[in-house]
């Protein structure tokens, strides 16, 4: 088995996750002084949110300069000094690459800005509709609010379907793909063993970019002409052909919102990418039936191109795992839209969020595949929801109108020591680039480490029985189980899930390997409770 069909990837925030020089900005310094926290926690590889040079109009989403470093972070020296460090500690690291746009101040844009010619060729700019031009050259709105096109001085309109600062580029031009492949070995070149694929469903939009008529969302699944067009897999294709010159192979993993898992699944082609992040998974209300659906549908759809399911319950773009698990749950899969909208309306019970994240937790790590951890969730952090309106920074709020808080709320810098902000993510007490809640001393890092109930310490022993009892088990069989339960056997090991808020019985002959619960016995499974059980033979 290669090493990315089993990882645990710990997703690093880089701008939250540690700040070594001071400023209250998380940085490559930061990092590297907690890759020994990384190791004993026990993941295989670390994705790191973008690092390039950027304007931060998108939190890095919007790269200036695709081969260098953002100075917040540090420098190129710094990465690569990182990047040897990590590997000799026996993690792997992917980067993240935005290929669907760039920064509005990325060369090529201020070419196109200044009239260069040719240069225009490389994003899509068109003449406006109306009499005057006056109007977007199409219908297609923004994925962050408001529409896809900005104007600029001389009347004619571009593409954004991000924010205006975030130019979408034009794939059909041959630059564009030779740029992107160069950059892939610029990376690879220095070690980088992958690359996470920014929006890769997006890059090819339908000729002549005909009107939509309703609204850009991203993850609603509907077909749109900017989304998951047949053309954008022959890019991959040559990708992949890339990742290919290297030895071991380099390896992908697309973030692609398409509509349903065997649309997913045309991404991970042989001869395509190599993994691809199931959202169903973390979009699913916390409901047996509606996991058992999710990850028999992500199982099959997998199998049907030989790759293996990438499960994710959190990340960077989506309410905090604790937060959606603590209200009411839905008795349908949720888009991130909706939920902020709704959710907040509601009164959270964080305890309960936290009880079923650690249940949600130990189902995600028992599945066969890949997991991704995003920073903090092994902290059992919440989503800051209350957040003053003028240090909010998600260009989403804005462009929303003001209606969409967007996501800052889960992108808080990490607490790792004290009972006081920073709490140990800053070396002297700064503010932080998003300030950090009055109550999170008891989450932070030091809080937890030496408590055996703490979220923490649940992973660190989840990650350590994954790696020799999971890790290779084989394919998921389901078991018999009552209303609400899931429970399956993957060889010797079993994993029973309790979403239901009554306490279930246990199977005779089973002994409990690791509870989220400490109420969990032998013979009775508590509410909101998930066990591995060591089960060579069952009797219900
Ligand atoms: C992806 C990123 C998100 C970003 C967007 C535009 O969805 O995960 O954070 O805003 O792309 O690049």
């Amino acid at each position: 088995m290669r090493w990315w069909q089993s990882a645990v990837v710990y997703q690093v925030y880089i701008r939250s996750f540690a700040d070594g020089s001071g400023d209250g900005i998380g940085d490559i310094a930061g990092l590297r002084d907690r890759l020994g926290y990384l190791t004993e926690l026990g993941v295989d590889a670390l994705w790191i949110n973008p690092w390039y040079p950027s304007p931060q109009a998108d939190a890095g989403y919007d790269v200036a300069d695709y081969c260098g470093i953002e100075p917040d972070y540090g420098t190129l020296q710094q990465a690569q000094d990182f990047l040897a460090e990590a590997h000799a500690a026996g993690l792997r690291v992917i980067l993240d690459i935005v290929p669907n746009h760039t920064s509005a101040a990325h060369r090529w844009f201020a070419a196109a800005l200044a009239g260069e010619p040719g240069a225009r060729d490389r994003y899509h700019f068109r003449a406006g509709r109306g009499d005057r031009g006056q109007l977007p050259p199409n219908d297609w709105q923004s994925v962050f609010g408001g529409p896809a096109w900005s104007r600029i001085a001389d009347g004619s309109w571009y593409l954004h379907l991000f924010a205006p600062a975030q130019p979408d580029l034009n794939w059909d031009h041959p630059q564009v793909r030779r740029e992107f492949e160069d950059v892939l070995r610029f990376w690879f070149d220095r070690g980088v063993d992958g690359f996470r694929i920014d929006v890769a469903h997006g890059l090819v939009k339908a000729p002549g970019l005909p009107d939509r008529d309703t609204g850009l969302g991203m993850l609603d699944g509907a077909a749109h002409p900017a989304w998951d067009q047949d053309g954008v897999h022959e890019i991959y294709r040559g990708w992949r052909a890339v990742a290919r010159e290297y030895d071991p192979e380099r390896v992908f993993i697309a973030e692609a919102w398409v509509a349903d898992s065997g649309r997913l699944a045309r991404y991970l082609r042989p001869d395509e990418l190599h993994t691809a992040f199931q959202f169903d998974f973390l979009r699913a209300p916390w409901r047996a039936a509606s996991l058992r659906e999710v990850a028999d549908d992500a199982m099959a759809a997998a199998a049907t191109v030989g790759a293996p399911p990438t499960w994710v319950l959190s990340n960077h773009d989506v309410t905090r795992t604790v937060t959606r698990y603590a209200r009411s749950q839905p008795d349908h899969l949720v888009g991130t839209d909706w939920e902020r909208k709704r959710w907040t309306r509601e009164p959270a019970d964080h305890d309960l969020g936290r009880r079923r994240a650690r249940a949600g937790a130990l189902l995600q790590l028992a599945l066969p595949g890949t997991a991704y951890i995003y920073q903090g969730e092994e902290l059992g952090l919440e989503e800051i929801e209350q957040l003053p309106d003028e240090l909010r920074r998600d260009p989403t709020f804005a462009q929303s109108g003001f209606t969409d808080v967007g996501r800052d709320g889960c992108r808080i810098p990490l607490p790792w020591s004290g009972a006081a902000a920073p709490y140990g993510f800053s070396p002297a007490p700064v503010t932080t680039w998003l300030p950090q809640p009055p109550h999170w001393g008891s989450r932070a890092v030091a809080a937890q480490h030496d408590d055996p109930a703490s979220v923490l310490q649940l992973y660190r022993a989840a990650l350590r029985l994954r790696r020799t009892h999971w890790r290779g088990a084989g394919p998921v069989r389901w078991l018999d189980c009552p209303p609400g339960v899931l429970a399956f056997r993957r060889g010797e090991l079993c994993c029973w899930v309790n979403t239901t808020g009554r306490e279930v019985a246990l199977p005779k002959n089973a002994t409990v390997l690791l509870a989220s619960h400490s109420t969990a016995t032998e013979t009775r499974l508590p509410p909101d409770t998930t066990v591995w059980l060591a089960a060579p033979e069952i009797s219900l």
